[in-house]
């Protein structure tokens, strides 16, 4: 029907006679001429109807935004003063000499181009429209070449794409799981995949050696701006590869994928401890672009009589750390110090106090904060030292349990950079490395893993598991981009004695252990190579690779913050008498 896209035409066209096919996105009428701006997902092309031409000029005076046009005309160039250079077709425009309307269109709830005064429900009720705004377009096409980028580098390395089971049994990756129940086996339910893990390593104990996937997985979890109900793994497993062999062929992987899309050369991957990064940066996902660092001062604090500093810096699981804002007095306003203590509020803190270092050289008398009086000044000399202190510095403290101090400052540590733009660079890639087999799950009073159950210890004394499992390293590693979370893996369990004793460390049970995954430990008998993969979020990817701000701007058809699908209703209540048949009863609904 076209001879081009829209959004292709520039001067080299000059003279030429075409036919595009497209939107409405605007109609103006200028003293007798008609402009259409006609839209396809390549672009905007403008198209002048002239009165001279009357029977176009008719067609084109009844268009309206989001019909659907066939035009055919020659492109010229704009007159003198009127190009747009900020569109790639902003030097040319088509005499329209033939108009076909293909289909007419109701007005649209809302202009293509004021998508941004539109509530995000709304957009996503009438995906359809959203998705014809070039951004959206965009967006959604770099993340398909993102996928094609992966498959070609993937399959030139031996790595075989194989898709695992959707209707399957619950995967342990931390959530609840969608359930399917089953008509043929009444009472009884397929789970939706967490993550195809299970899978993937019995693909390796086929002999499969290199497997990769690009596969939809389903996690019934709380939702924010970088999470979905459903989302799409990267996964890969590996055999007779050591941790560090797959992390430099994933590395390798990440930096020709930005190279080859944005024309990014990414930075060498640093390597950093879990215990570092809560240490360092209070969050094992840290953004390192920003040059703001944790610094522990509780050593300094135990023997203060200020008892909100020096009770946790006397308890095994407290901390009290420091902040340090350079030329943070001139940077910060009072307002901006008095907020931030309501914003760390969030996030648990019972204050937030500072010390604004007006004048360094003056000792006690250059500083002012309301903590002074609570500290002798040898400590606060101690502290100001240990922070490298100079003039013009705020120092913020957090005191509290481990995870308060860290979840609130390193909240804060991000706050600040927000505010004070002190980013450095624009991409920071990372592995964080040697993190804790298991945690202490104080409600539930049972260990749980920090991976997945799979994950293999560093140690192979069967007997450390049960000794003293908090000092416990994991052979398992994490991507992290920017502050984002893109990637994690391990080295797994190959055989059936440490999976078992994992899984006895974790409150599993032997008749538990073979109703879950006795599959699993079966095939573990018979010639389990060593092995290890890693997966990657490519919603994630795909979102920071678009500058977006939620993942739902790089999913065609993504779920609310309630997981539910405002385009389809979905989830929707079923015939009662599909629920019979499943032996279903609903007790309750809302
Ligand atoms: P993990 O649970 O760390 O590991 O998941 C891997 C990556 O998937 C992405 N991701 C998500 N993206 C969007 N929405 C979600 N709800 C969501 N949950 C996870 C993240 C994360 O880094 N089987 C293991 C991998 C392995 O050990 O090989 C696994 O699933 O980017
Ligand atoms: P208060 O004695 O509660 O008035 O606190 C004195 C100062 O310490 C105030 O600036 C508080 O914001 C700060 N503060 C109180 N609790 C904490 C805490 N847990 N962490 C950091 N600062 C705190």
């Amino acid at each position: 029907m076209r001879t081009h896209y829209c959004g292709e035409l520039d001067t080299t066209f000059v003279g030429k006679e075409i036919e595009l096919c497209g939107w409405v996105h605007r109609r103006r009428d200028h003293g007798g001429v008609i402009f259409v701006d006609l839209r396809d997902r390549e672009g905007i092309a403008q198209i002048v109807f002239d009165p001279n031409f009357p029977a176009p000029f008719a067609i084109a005076d009844r268009v309206r935004s989001e019909y659907v046009l066939k035009i055919r005309g020659t492109v010229r160039p704009r007159p003198e003063g009127t190009a747009n250079p900020d569109m790639h077709t902003g030097a040319v425009e088509v005499v329209g000499d033939c108009i076909e309307i293909l289909n007419i269109a109701e007005t649209p709830p809302f202009q293509i181009d004021e998508h941004q005064t539109v509530a995000e429900e709304i957009r996503l009720r009438y995906r359809y429209i959203d998705l014809r705004r070039p951004e959206m377009f965009a967006k959604i096409k770099l993340r398909a070449d993102i996928v094609s980028c992966i498959r070609e580098y993937l399959n030139t390395r031996g790595f075989i794409d194989i898709e695992t089971p959707v209707l399957t049994k619950a995967t342990p990756e931390g959530a609840r799981d969608y359930l399917v129940p089953s008509r043929t086996h009444r009472g009884e339910f397929f789970a939706l995949p967490q993550s195809p893990q299970v899978f993937k390593q019995l693909l390796m104990m086929s002999g499969i050696d290199r497997y990769y996937q690009i596969v939809k997985c389903f996690r019934d979890e709380d939702l924010r701006a970088d999470r979905q109900p459903e989302f799409t793994q990267l996964d890969v497993e590996t055999s007779f590869l050591t941790a560090n062999e797959i992390q430099a062929i994933m590395e390798i992987m990440i930096q020709q994928l930005f190279e080859t899309l944005l024309d990014v050369k990414l930075p060498p991957f640093s390597r950093i401890s879990y215990a570092d990064a809560l240490q360092r940066y209070g969050t094992d996902r840290p953004d390192l672009r920003i040059p703001l660092e944790l610094v522990e001062v509780s050593d300094l604090l135990a023997q203060v009589d200020f008892k909100v500093f020096a009770t946790p810096a006397n308890d095994p699981n407290g901390r009290v750390a420091a902040l340090c804002i350079p030329n943070g007095c001139e940077l910060l306003t009072r307002k901006m110090i008095d907020d931030y203590a309501l914003y760390v509020a969030d996030y648990g803190a019972k204050g937030l106090a500072y010390i604004k270092v007006n004048d360094r050289s003056q000792g006690s008398a250059g500083l002012q904060s309301p903590i002074l009086k609570f500290m002798p000044a040898d400590v606060v000399e101690r502290i100001l030292q240990r922070v490298a202190a100079k003039t013009g510095d705020v120092i913020f403290f957090g005191a509290g349990s481990n995870t308060v101090v860290n979840d609130s400052l390193s909240a804060l540590r991000h706050k600040i950079a927000d505010d004070l733009n002190l980013y450095d660079g624009d991409w920071c890639p990372l592995w964080i490395v040697d993190f804790p087999l298991v945690e202490w799950d104080a409600q539930a009073q049972r260990w749980h893993a920090v991976h997945h159950p799979f994950t293999a210890p560093k140690t192979s004394d069967l007997s450390a598991l049960s000794q003293n499992p908090a000092q416990l390293t994991a052979r398992a590693y994490v991507r992290v981009l920017n502050g984002y979370e893109i990637g994690g893996g391990s080295s797994r369990i190959h055989d059936q004695a440490t999976q078992q004793a994992v899984f006895e460390l974790l409150g599993i049970g032997a008749s538990e252990a073979e109703a879950k995954f006795g599959h699993l430990l079966t095939a573990l008998k018979y010639g389990c190579p060593p092995h290890g993969g890693i997966a990657f979020g490519i919603d994630r990817i795909a979102m920071l690779m678009t500058g977006s701000s939620s993942i739902r701007d790089v999913i065609a058809f993504p779920k609310t913050q309630t997981a539910s699908c405002p385009l389809t209703s979905a989830p929707t209540s079923a015939p009662a008498q599909q629920l019979a048949e499943l032996g279903i009863k609903v007790v309750t609904k809302k």
